[in-house]
């Protein structure tokens, strides 16, 4: 048994999220800490909300409140919204807790220390019409880089390079519009990362186990060459600049840049959640390699913008600071989740979010496509017809039939109870193995965070039951041959059970519901590939019962509805 931890991309407070970002970080993490808690290991699964910087600013100013009461009711919000499509988190944070901001000033102060933090005068952009400054994005521009007309301050999201709000082309304020626009100075602490680009450099190098796009983006941000980064902002809503404990002089009326202590918080609200248990130091042997860290395995999921911050700004705050944190063994980064091709985009009524979701159907159905399709490769697109097809293929036509089918059979027939039986035959020998073999896949799969190939895996698994099942034909069996039947049927009960066992990580709801029905329930051990031991599993005699229909198809008229309520491809 190890320790693993588990963090997905902190996502922004600035409203709830829509299904793109779920199935780029929070949703993959939560299937592979499921599978891991499931193999029997003891997971650490760490989320939060991301509360500072200029996205929140400008979202609770577009409300109408003030930024606390903004993150406080956003926070709610999308810690429901996580519960309800059954994401695990052993604790939902929030970057503005207290914790992150002793941590994120500790940093800092460490990184000074060490000669690594330097008070620069910059040249920013200040808005005449605004009185006030825009960093990050309370600007916008077109991209030096790429050309793309609407960059944002901080990065472009077309070409995914990070920027600096000067390097835009043509420039106006987020906030108004505004291209009565200036450069001013103003005093702000660096972080030298070219000092720590060796330590940077070797660090990365010593991890070729990460998955490639991780790795492939890593090694672009390096080829471009490290430079040194501004980590402050003129801004009000943040994390305090200090130096020795107390307010930095200077920066009274400035705050760290969020990207600077969003990262930290994965540690901050560790801490919040054993604060909140009355052990304020276990957080430590979580993080801490002289507090026993060094056996934890540190996985991080994340969408593709994030990489950069992921291996080079925050690895630099660590290397930095000369301290024996835990850093990262492993790094899942996703591509994009496309609306028919196009971005999910709030304001033109494309996509659909968290929340709605649910309304339309129950979260299962939105894991299963999500991971089945995950954006791992490649981006990948939603579409309605595509989403309605696989529902009802997967989840209706193969694994809900199956289910229903065999149990039902066994209450007409086997007085609902399973039944003892003969000597398996050559069928279920073939059986076996098959199983086994896809057993192995499937796990090794979800080992590598291969989410769409373990997704397919589990549909084979599935396809291989009721392949079984048509071949035996119990029902027929049954007519000349009782005891035959009860091997069939027996075997068919132990598949519902293995199948409860390997649904648990991607449709937990569903996987509860379907273990009950042949008497068992979750949290099930994940099956070893000894397919002939897991299909004996269930004890002769055990009850079982007809689950209420497990999915209901997607019919054609909602798909027509949705289309239009939701935008589809002529949207
Ligand atoms: N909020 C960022 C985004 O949605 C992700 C922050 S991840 C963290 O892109 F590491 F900084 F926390
Ligand atoms: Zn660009």
């Amino acid at each position: 048994m190890s320790r693993i931890l588990i963090t997905s991309a902190l996502p922004y407070i600035n409203g709830i999220k829509h299904l793109g970002n779920l199935a780029g970080s929070m949703l993959p993490a939560d299937v592979y800490a499921r599978f891991m808690r499931a193999r029997g290991h003891e997971v650490l699964y760490i989320c939060a909300t991301d509360e500072h910087g200029t996205p929140a600013e400008l979202a609770a100013a577009k409300a109408g409140q003030d930024v606390r009461t903004y993150c406080d009711e956003q926070h709610d919000i999308q810690r429901r919204a996580g519960e309800q499509f059954g994401l695990s988190y052993d604790w939902f944070g929030r970057s503005s807790s207290p914790q992150n901001r002793e941590l994120t000033q500790a940093f800092c102060e460490a990184l000074d220390k060490n000669g690594l933090i330097e008070e620069r005068t910059d040249k920013m952009v200040y808005s005449i019409d605004d009185g006030r400054f825009l960093p990050d994005r309370y600007v916008e521009g077109t991209c030096p880089h790429c050309g793309y007309d609407k960059a944002r301050g901080d990065q472009c999201d077309n070409c995914g390079r990070l920027l600096d709000p000067t390097d835009l082309i043509n420039p106006y304020s987020a906030v108004s519009g505004s291209r009565n626009l200036e450069v001013r100075d103003t005093k702000h602490l660096y972080l030298l990362q070219t000092k720590v680009e060796g330590r940077l450099r070797d660090w990365i190098a010593s991890h070729d186990n990460w998955p490639h796009l991780a790795k492939s983006i890593a090694n672009k941000h390096l080829e471009e060459g490290l430079i040194d980064r501004g980590i402050t902002r003129d801004l009000a809503w943040g994390v305090p600049v200090t130096r020795d404990g107390k307010p930095r002089p200077g920066f009274e009326n400035k705050v760290f840049y969020v990207w600077f202590d969003a990262p930290v918080e994965y540690i901050g609200a560790t801490r919040e959640m054993f604060d909140a248990k009355g052990d304020p130091e276990g957080w430590k042997k979580w993080w801490r390699l002289d507090a026993g860290a060094d056996d934890v395995t540190y996985v991080e999921f994340m969408g593709k913008d994030n990489v950069a911050f992921h291996t080079v700004s925050f690895p630099a705050t660590i290397l930095g600071s000369g301290e024996p944190w835990k850093m990262v063994d492993t790094l899942k980064a996703f591509n994009w989740l496309n609306w028919y091709g196009g971005k999910f985009s709030t304001s033109m009524n494309r996509g659909v979010f968290m929340d709605q979701a649910l309304e339309l159907l129950p979260a299962d159905y939105w894991r299963w496509y999500l991971i089945a399709n995950s954006p791992e490769s490649s981006d990948s697109s939603f579409t309605w017809e595509q989403f309605q097809a696989t529902i009802n293929k997967d989840l209706a036509d193969v694994l809900g039939n199956f289910v229903n089918r065999i149990v039902k059979f066994t209450e007409s027939k086997f007085e609902a109870k399973v039944p003892e039986g003969g000597e398996a035959g050559p069928l279920e020998e073939k059986l076996h193995a098959d199983l086994s073999t896809l057993i192995a896949e499937a796990t090794q799969a979800f080992e590598d965070m291969e989410m769409r190939k373990a997704a397919q895996a589990i549909r084979r698994i599935w396809v291989l039951g009721n392949e079984y099942l048509q071949e035996a034909a119990p029902w027929t069996a049954f007519k000349t041959d009782t005891g035959r039947a009860a091997v069939i049927v027996r075997h068919g009960l132990n598949l519902v059970r293995l199948y409860a066992s390997l649904a648990q990580p991607l449709i937990p709801s569903t996987a509860e519901k379907i273990a009950q029905s042949v008497g068992e329930s979750l949290p099930m051990t994940w099956p070893s590939t000894d397919a002939k031991a897991e299909l004996s599993r269930l004890p002769v005699g055990q009850g079982v019962a007809a689950a209420e229909v497990l999915f209901k198809k997607i019919e054609d008229e909602q798909v027509a509805e949705w289309t239009q309520r939701f935008g589809g491809s002529e949207a």
